[in-house]
C-alpha cells in the first residue's frame, strides 16, 4: 500500500487508514480485525472514542492469529482535552498504552489545542465542554507544557512519532518555536467543502505530513443529527460525475480525490463490504479535470469546529 514517509523517523505512515470514530463499540474488536484481514495496516484511534480497550483486543487477536505483525500496523492515538497538563498527559498516554495492549504508538496527537478542565483519570471528559452554567472549562494549560510531555513520550518510547489535530498554521508554526521533537503529523478535516489548500502548502513547505478526517464530508455527521444545510458530498451531483468517469462509487472517488493530494485519509465503516470497497482508492487515478471539479466544491464548511459545536447536540458526548 502507497505510504508517506515520515521525515523524522523515516518511518512509512499508509495513505489509507481505518478510523475508529464512532466504530461500534460491541463490534469494535471484530471491526478491526476484520480490518485487518482486509488489508488495513493504519489504526485511528483516540481516548475520546472511548473504545480502545475494544480496537485493541482486534489488533492483538490478529497479531496472534498471524494476520499481521505490531510492526506492521501503523497505530494512532490522541490526547483528549482534559489532559494536556503535563503529568496528566503523560499518565494517560501510559493508561492508553494498557487499553491497546501494545507497547507503543506509532503516532500520538494532541487531539485538539485545547485545554479543558481536568475531572479524574476515569473521566474523558469533563461534565461538557460547556458546564451547567453554560460557560467553557478551559483550564490555563499552555501548549509548550502538553508539548514537553509528547516529547517525553517519544524519548521513553511510548511514541515513534507526534502531531497535532485540528488545529491551524498559526499553532504549528508556534510550536516550532519551541519544539525538540517537531510534530510529524496534522490530522485536519479535509473533504471538497472544505479543501484547505493554504494549510495543506504549509504542510508541504514544513514537511509535516497530513491525514484528512471526514473525507465523505457531512456523511460522518448526518447520524449525529448535524445538518448544516449543504447536499450530504455521496449524493452530490458533481461527485457523481466524477465518480461515473472513474468507475467508482461517490466514496471512493472523494477518498480518492484526498490520497491523489498526498493526503492520508481514514474512513471508518462499521459495514464490511464498505470498509473493503474504502481500501481500493490506491489503483486508480482521478483527471486533472475531475479532481478541479472536486475541488471546486469548496465554500470552506468546518463540519467539526469547536467554535460552535455545542456538545449538548451529542457529537462529544
Ligand atoms: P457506515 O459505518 O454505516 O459505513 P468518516 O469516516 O469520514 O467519519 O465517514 C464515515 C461515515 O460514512 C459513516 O457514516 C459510514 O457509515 C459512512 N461510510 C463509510 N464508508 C462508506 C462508503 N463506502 N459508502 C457510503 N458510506 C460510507
Amino acid at each position: 500500500m502507497a505510504s508517506i514517509v515520515l521525515k523524522r523517523t523515516g518511518q512509512k505512515m499508509p495513505l489509507i487508514g481505518f478510523g475508529l470514530w464512532k466504530v461500534t463499540k460491541s463490534s469494535c474488536a471484530d471491526t478491526v480485525y476484520n480490518a485487518l484481514k482486509a488489508g488495513y495496516r493504519l489504526l485511528d484511534g483516540a481516548g475520546d472514542y472511548g473504545n480502545e480497550k475494544e480496537a485493541g483486543e482486534g489488533l492483538r487477536r490478529a497479531i496472534a492469529d498471524g494476520v499481521v505483525k505490531r510492526e506492521e500496523v501503523f497505530v494512532t492515538s490522541k490526547l483528549w482535552n482534559t489532559f494536556h497538563q503535563y503529568d496528566h498527559a503523560k499518565a494517560l498516554a501510559k493508561k492508553q498504552l494498557e487499553l491497546w495492549g501494545i507497547d507503543y504508538f506509532d503516532l500520538f496527537l494532541v487531539h485538539f489545542p485545547i485545554a479543558l478542565q481536568y475531572v479524574d483519570p476515569s473521566h474523558r471528559y469533563p461534565p461538557e465542554w460547556w458546564g451547567d452554567d453554560g460557560k467553557v472549562h478551559l483550564q490555563n494549560t499552555p501548549m509548550h507544557e502538553t508539548w514537553r510531555a509528547m516529547e517525553e513520550l517519544v524519548d521513553e518510547g511510548k511514541a515513534k512519532n507526534i502531531g497535532l489535530s485540528n488545529s491551524q498554521g498559526s499553532l504549528i508554526l508556534d510550536v516550532l518555536r519551541y519544539a525538540r521533537i517537531e510534530p510529524q503529523v496534522l490530522q485536519i478535516e479535509l473533504h471538497p467543502y472544505l479543501t484547505q489548500e493554504p494549510l495543506l502548502n504549509l504542510c508541504k513547505t514544513l514537511g509535516i505530513a497530513v491525514t484528512g478526517y471526514s473525507s465523505l464530508g457531512p456523511q460522518s455527521y448526518v447520524e449525529l443529527g448535524v445538518d448544516k444545510g449543504v447536499p450530504n458530498l455521496l449524493n452530490h451531483d458533481v461527485v457523481g460525475t466524477v465518480a461515473k468517469n472513474a468507475g467508482k462509487s461517490h466514496a471512493q472517488v472523494l477518498l480518492r480525490w484526498a490520497v491523489q493530494q498526498g493526503v492520508a485519509v481514514i474512513p471508518k465503516s462499521n459495514n464490511h463490504d464498505r470498509l473493503v470497497q474504502n481500501l481500493q482508492v490506491d489503483s486508480f487515478e482521478l483527471s486533472e479535470a475531475d479532481m478541479k471539479a472536486l475541488s471546486s466544491l469548496n465554500i470552506n464548511l468546518r463540519l467539526n469546529d469547536p467554535a460552535d459545536i455545542d456538545p449538548r447536540m451529542g457529537i462529544f458526548a
